[in-house]
């Protein structure tokens, strides 16, 4: 401790408080990267998010009440937990220290009970727990390593993955992000490929845990937490969210695309794999997202064939979908109607491009038939968008949501799924 002698704290601080704990700015002065990256990503959005404020309404109007704390146990579990609200719908009034998922709600998790709806348990002790097996003492708060917080430890997944899957009141499983991260090669220690949640989603880097004196450059890992959703209000660190995004989206999907010749006629074979997300993808919230296929043939400039060139305000799914290849889940009610009521869905409908299982990536192919219409150029793109038009008009129709939104969510291309073909038509293989 000579080193910390001759350096202390200037101004020693008295510990953090419980109410000084829960509040991420009093962080910031010591963590002001983690801080950074976390004001930005979804876990600090949340509950500000105007869709989830909105499909929140829905819910408690249609179930009158009855859905309860259930979405803020997820989005707002400070809030939820400290019993500030009962139903989400006075969520703008709580102050932000309690709205988004916070570093301390993260933090003094200690164990982790169901797999699904937040079953995180937390100490009462405002330890800070990460996986720093060395920190430097600080006045603030005590520290100390768990495995929970270690992405090199399978069971760092669990705390992810007991927020990330979500069972309705009906007992299906609408969000299965963990499920089926737990069927792949990277859940399986020996299996040479282990990769839990953190090990994808939060890149390492050398930096400082904290910015303290006598704290060392350490491996740090990036808070931001970039995946599908962007904030639609104003939000901090906006754009580079957006780029984060572009850039884990690019490489998520690869494409082969083939025209050949068949006793069919002419055909067009695309070949897709999901080669880097850990899970399905789309995953998550799927019953939102929409991920699709556009692809074209051309005979010089003349178009021969097209499908999923959807225009910007239209739903992928509002049009004839038979030609169309798109990704993601439908839910259904006990009459068997197509719904967004997560909490009267009982079935769903799965479409999603699966993650790894055994040691290989799952490949997937759709053919379109062109008859004798002989192609001399055709190419292909995979394109997401997080929420699509048909849910948020289901929203606007029911006046929980601004029509402003409806324009509101990005389109995105998945660079390495863009393929072009041109050559002279072979005969297609087996
Ligand atoms: C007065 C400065 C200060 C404040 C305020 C502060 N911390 Fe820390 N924290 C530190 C220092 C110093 C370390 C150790 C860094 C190291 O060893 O590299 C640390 C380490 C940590 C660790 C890693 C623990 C481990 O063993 O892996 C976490 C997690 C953490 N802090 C969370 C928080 C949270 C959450 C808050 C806000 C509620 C907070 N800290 C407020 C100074 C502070
Ligand atoms: C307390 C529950 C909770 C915990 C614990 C939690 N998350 Fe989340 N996470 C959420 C919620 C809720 C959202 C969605 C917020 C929104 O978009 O409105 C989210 C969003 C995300 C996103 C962005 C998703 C998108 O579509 O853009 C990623 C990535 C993510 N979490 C990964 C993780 C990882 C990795 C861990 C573990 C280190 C983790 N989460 C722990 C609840 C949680
Ligand atoms: C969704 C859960 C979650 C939230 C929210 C969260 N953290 Fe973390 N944090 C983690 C995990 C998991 C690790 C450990 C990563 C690893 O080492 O594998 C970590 C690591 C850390 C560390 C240790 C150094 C490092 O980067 O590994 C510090 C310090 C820290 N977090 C501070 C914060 C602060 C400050 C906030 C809020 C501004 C915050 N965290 C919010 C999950 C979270
Ligand atoms: C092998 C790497 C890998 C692992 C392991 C992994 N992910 Fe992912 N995840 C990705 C990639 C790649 C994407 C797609 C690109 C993107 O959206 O950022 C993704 C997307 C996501 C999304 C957005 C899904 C959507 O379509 O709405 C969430 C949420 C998420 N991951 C959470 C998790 C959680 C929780 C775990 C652990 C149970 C996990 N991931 C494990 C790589 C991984
Ligand atoms: C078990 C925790 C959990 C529960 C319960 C839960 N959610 Fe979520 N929610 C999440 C996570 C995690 C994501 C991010 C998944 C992804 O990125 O694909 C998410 C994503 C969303 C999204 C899409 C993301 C966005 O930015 O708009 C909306 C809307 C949403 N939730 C609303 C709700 C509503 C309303 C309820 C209650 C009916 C609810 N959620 C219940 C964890 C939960």
């Amino acid at each position: 401790m000579f080193l910390l002698a001759c350096a202390p704290d200037p101004e020693p601080e008295p510990p953090l408080t419980e109410e000084q704990a829960l509040d991420p700015v009093t962080c910031a002065g010591c963590h002001p990267d983690h801080y950074d990256q976390w004001q930005g990503s979804m876990h600090a959005y949340s509950s500000y998010d105007p869709v989830f404020i909105a499909l929140n309404a829905a819910g408690q109007e249609a179930t009158g009440g009855a859905l309860g704390t259930f979405c803020v146990d997820c989005h707002a579990p400070t809030a939820a937990q400290m019993e500030l609200t009962a139903d989400g719908l006075d969520i703008d009034s709580l102050p932000a220290s309690v709205r988004g998922i916070g570093c301390t709600y993260c933090h003094t998790v200690d164990r982790v009970g169901d797999m699904f709806n937040n079953g995180l348990g937390h100490a009462s002790d405002l330890v800070q727990r990460g996986s720093v097996s060395d920190p430097v003492p600080t006045a603030a708060h005590e520290s100390a390593y768990s495995p929970l917080h270690d992405r090199t430890e399978l069971q760092s997944s669990d705390l992810c993955g007991s927020c990330h899957d979500v069972v309705v009141p009906s007992g299906m499983q609408l969000e299965r992000t963990w499920v089926e991260w737990n069927a792949t090669q990277y859940a399986t220690a020996t299996s040479g490929i282990q990769q839990t949640c953190g090990n994808c989603h939060m890149d390492g880097y050398d930096g400082r845990a904290a910015i303290s004196d006598g704290a060392p450059e350490r491996r740090v890992h990036d808070h931001s937490f970039p995946a599908v959703d962007t904030a639609l209000i104003e939000f901090p660190g906006r754009e580079a969210q957006a780029e984060m995004i572009q850039e884990r989206l690019d490489p998520t999907v690869l494409a082969d695309l083939l025209v050949c010749a068949s006793e069919n006629g002419v055909e067009m074979r695309l070949r897709l794999e999901n080669v880097a997300a850990g899970h399905s993808w789309p995953s998550g919230a799927a019953q939102h997202r929409r991920g699709w296929v556009e692809i074209a043939a051309y005979q010089g400039d003349t178009l021969l064939f097209e499908s999923g060139n959807v225009p910007e305000g239209e739903a992928v799914l509002s049009g004839d979908t038979d030609e169309l290849w798109w990704f993601g889940d439908r839910i259904f009610d006990a009459d068997g109607n197509e719904t967004h009521a997560a909490w009267d869905a009982v079935s769903y409908e799965s479409n999603l491009l699966l993650g790894l299982d055994g040691q290989d990536y799952n490949h997937v192919t759709r053919t379109w038939y062109l008859g004798e219409a002989v192609p001399t150029r055709a190419e292909a793109i995979v394109h997401l968008r997080a929420l699509d038009v048909d849910f948020l008009q289901w929203l606007v129709d029911r006046g929980h949501l601004d029509p402003g939104y409806l324009t509101a969510v990005p389109t995105w291309d998945l660079a390495a799924s863009a393929v072009t073909w041109s050559d002279i038509i072979g005969r297609c293989p087996e």
